[in-house]
């Protein structure tokens, strides 16, 4: 039994909602859509319905987390610079209203395992759409029982509950849904293009810079509720990587040649995720699965699959219109494959 509760230390933890939003955020908030740059502490006082004492207080508390906020005596407050490290006030501010996706967000310094603590929240009937953060992970996990290196600071390493009404063979649609807002954000934060390899590697130069490891909790003909976790390699360097992996796995950071704002492209991922989450909601996955096919290096190449002690070997031709692989395989059968160990074969 995994002891989460034990082994977490709590950043800054609060629950926010997107109506009922903290002091801190509304305050972060005004700051950055301010047209002028800055704001008064009287505007901010009226708008918020607290005394300027009460917003000085708050602004004191946000430096100390590491926000460099200026304070002058005719222009007002104004946001310089945000820390890289992840709060979950931040994040919510950034993040702005979403229909489903991070209504509630949390911030954990460490944890086993962010899915550890959503499948937590998802046994005590925590409404889907919360998402877990961890700056590090002491036992982050990969595909098929693998280690996921999760050090302290330098990546987003972090859970989604969802609670999909899907059939269980339809939930290869969530794994479609996440590779492709995981892909397209990292796009556009960084410029770079991006790519998927089947099921839900994010590559980039050909190397893999995110993973995205979904675990089901099902009846016989409904979903319970699904955990999406997402670890992408932001910041760190080559030599952060097990010897044996620097060859296939980057950074963004390596790739790029400069740091990313790791809070800004949390954000981006879980607003893109929104946006593919409610299309499958409304019975419009397809346009999802067709830009799946559009960025995905897999398909119309020969390919190698291990699905445990079976192989097989064929050409991936196309995304099923649940979201599994389908390969021809040597003896021109069509398979449908939702899950396994993936290859491409050297032509
Ligand atoms: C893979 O490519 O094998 C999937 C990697 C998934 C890693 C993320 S990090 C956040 C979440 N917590 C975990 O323990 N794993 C996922």
């Amino acid at each position: 039994m995994v002891k989460w509760e034990e082994r977490v230390v709590r950043l800054h933890m609060i629950s926010c909602s997107n109506c009922e939003m903290s002091l801190d955020i509304q305050i972060l908030k005004a700051l950055r859509n301010s047209a002028e740059g800055a704001v008064s502490g009287a505007d901010l006082s009226e708008e918020l319905g607290v005394s300027r004492a009460a917003i000085w207080a708050r602004i004191q508390e946000l430096r100390s987390l590491g926000y460099e906020i200026e304070a002058g005596p005719h222009t007002g407050y104004k946001l310089l610079n945000s820390p890289d490290a992840l709060h979950a006030e931040d994040l919510v501010s950034r993040l702005g209203k979403t229909r489903v996706i991070g209504r509630d967000i949390q911030v954990f310094q460490e944890t086993t395992s962010t899915n550890d603590v959503i499948e937590k929240l998802a046994r005590d009937g925590v409404e889907e759409g919360a998402v877990v953060f961890a700056e590090s992970q002491s036992k982050g996990r990969g595909r098929l029982g693998r280690k996921w290196l999760s050090p302290a600071g330098k990546g987003l390493w972090f859970s989604i509950l969802l609670r999909p009404k899907l059939a269980p063979q339809q939930a290869t649609m969530l794994t479609v849904a996440s590779a492709t807002a995981v892909r397209r954000a990292i796009e556009k934060q960084t410029e770079m293009k991006a790519e998927i390899k089947w099921p839900n590697d994010i590559l980039v130069n050909g190397r893999k810079v995110a993973g995205i490891l979904t675990e089901l909790n099902a009846e016989l003909d409904r979903v319970k509720y699904v955990i999406v976790g997402i670890g992408v390699d932001v910041n760190l360097n080559q030599t952060d990587f097990p010897a044996d992996l620097r060859k296939s796995a980057t950074s963004l950071k390596s790739a790029l040649g400069h740091p990313i704002c790791r809070p800004e492209l949390a954000v981006a991922i879980l607003g893109e995720l929104d946006e593919d989450y409610s299309r499958i909601a409304t019975g419009e996955f397809s346009m999802v699965a067709d830009e799946w096919e559009k960025h995905c290096s897999t398909l119309g190449r020969d390919v190698r699959i291990r699905i445990g002690e079976r192989q097989i070997r064929g050409c991936a031709e196309s995304l099923g219109e649940d979201g599994a692989l389908l390969v021809r395989t040597e003896h021109g059968r069509l398979e449908r494959i939702v899950g396994g160990d993936l290859e491409i074969e050297k032509s």
